[in-house]
């Protein structure tokens, strides 16, 4: 029995409102795939035309406050489409129900959407496929869809909607960022820029070239837009295109002038190592940002994204049984899974016997696409002053080869 609740709609133009849910207690997304430190929002969109339209849902825990809120904003036998734009639970999670109460409505998404849908949720409803270019007229204002498979699933789409000039975006351009204000000129823009490219970095990066053609694609289509509305997080209404032209930029093999030192310690020997490098690197070249984290101990999700920014990732691990840590090995997957570009390594760490894990660091970084520059360093038991020197001349070194 779904409670009623105060209705909460959120204007946002004339006809459109928001219709969905801001997520202030989310910590963790995808399992434990992705930090979201600032909570997120699953954004459903309500448009008032001739027609009505409903853009997505909300994600399953929220599904009765989401259609209790609903009905108290319209008579659910008012809405003539439901466009479902992407079919992750985070944004489908909702439609069991919503269509126990609006059971034939036409539910308006590609043919990869259709599949996610009825294998997610098992049921015979009314599905329309869109492909690229096809338009549903709803009155004043015209919805043309958009496919854009692999961002970051095989059914995403996007919809734009004329008149009001309003790009539907879903994941795209969006951030994992919990706000009452809508619009991105209401927040602190620098923590929600971080939150919008930390999401680029762990969730398009891998699709980062089918990024940049979707962009040119819908820059070629010539269309006036004044709003973003993504799936998650604030609406870009103040320079809504600022946040294309950052994807442009992430998705172009994106780094700054960083290296960051990404370690694991047992007894501090590689932390030793790892402050000693560090200081050959800004010893060589002061103008480098260099940026050290205890991959234990730091989110893995935030290092990601520094090792994003950065020309180069120096991975450092003590050696143990016979390979490397748990937290290196983890950020070492997740480091292939992204498909960094164009960016270098080296691996170091301290051992007592076999010293094994800068071989198997090294395998790991040149599978995951990064460029050795150097066979590592290794130092053995506890580094003394001439190991502390010969990881400042590896770290002087490493700024050289950058
Ligand atoms: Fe926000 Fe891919 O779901």
């Amino acid at each position: 029995m779904c409670v009623q609740i105060t209705p909460m709609a959120k204007q946002i133009t004339k006809k459109v409102s928001h219709v969905g849910k801001i997520d202030w207690e989310l910590t963790h997304f995808h399992g434990d795939e992705l930090s979201t430190f600032r909570g997120s929002s699953y954004n459903s969109y309500l448009i008032r035309d001739e027609k009505v339209v409903l853009i997505d849902t909300v994600w399953q825990p929220y599904d009765c406050e989401f259609v209790s809120r609903l009905k108290q904003e319209i008579d659910l036998k008012q809405i003539d489409y439901i466009v479902m734009n992407h079919n992750e639970v985070d944004h489908s999670g909702a439609l069991p129900e919503l269509m126990r109460e609006i059971p034939g409505t036409p539910i308006y998404c590609t043919k990869k959407g259709e599949a996610i849908i009825r294998g997610h949720y098992h049921q015979d409803w009314n599905f329309v496929n869109v492909k690229t270019g096809d338009t549903l007229p709803i009155g004043e204002s015209t919805l043309t869809f958009i496919e854009a498979p692999m961002l970051h699933w095989p059914d995403t789409m996007f919809t734009y909607m004329s008149g009001e000039n309003i790009l539907f975006s879903n994941d795209g351009f969006g951030q994992h960022f919990a706000s009452e204000s809508l619009f991105n000129d209401a927040v602190d823009a620098a923590a929600m820029m971080y939150e919008a490219e930390k999401y680029f970095v762990n969730i398009l990066n891998p699709y980062s070239t089918m990024v940049t053609k979707k962009i040119q694609q819908i820059l070629a289509m010539n269309l006036p837009i004044d709003m973003i509305c993504p799936s998650h997080g604030v609406i870009w209404k103040e320079n809504p295109t600022q946040i294309v032209e950052k994807y442009l930029l992430w998705a172009d093999s994106y780094q700054e002038n960083q290296v960051t030192i990404a370690y694991d310690t047992m007894w501090q020997s590689t932390r030793k190592m790892a402050e000693a490098i560090a200081e050959g690197l800004l010893e060589a070249d002061p103008t480098l940002t260099v940026k050290l984290f205890n991959v234990a101990h730091e989110d893995k999700n935030d290092v990601l994204t520094e090792i994003f920014r950065s020309k180069a990732v120096l991975v450092g691990s003590p050696t143990i049984n016979y390979g490397y840590s748990f937290a290196v090995a983890g950020l070492l997957e997740m480091m292939r899974g992204l498909k960094f570009k164009k960016k270098k390594a080296a691996a170091f760490g301290s051992y007592g016997w076999s010293g094994d894990a800068v071989k198997l660091m090294n395998e790991r970084l040149t599978e995951a696409g990064f460029q050795l520059i150097d066979e590592g360093i290794t130092t053995l038991w506890v580094p003394d002053t001439d190991a502390l020197a010969n990881c400042k001349a590896f770290g002087r070194r490493m700024a050289e080869a950058l």
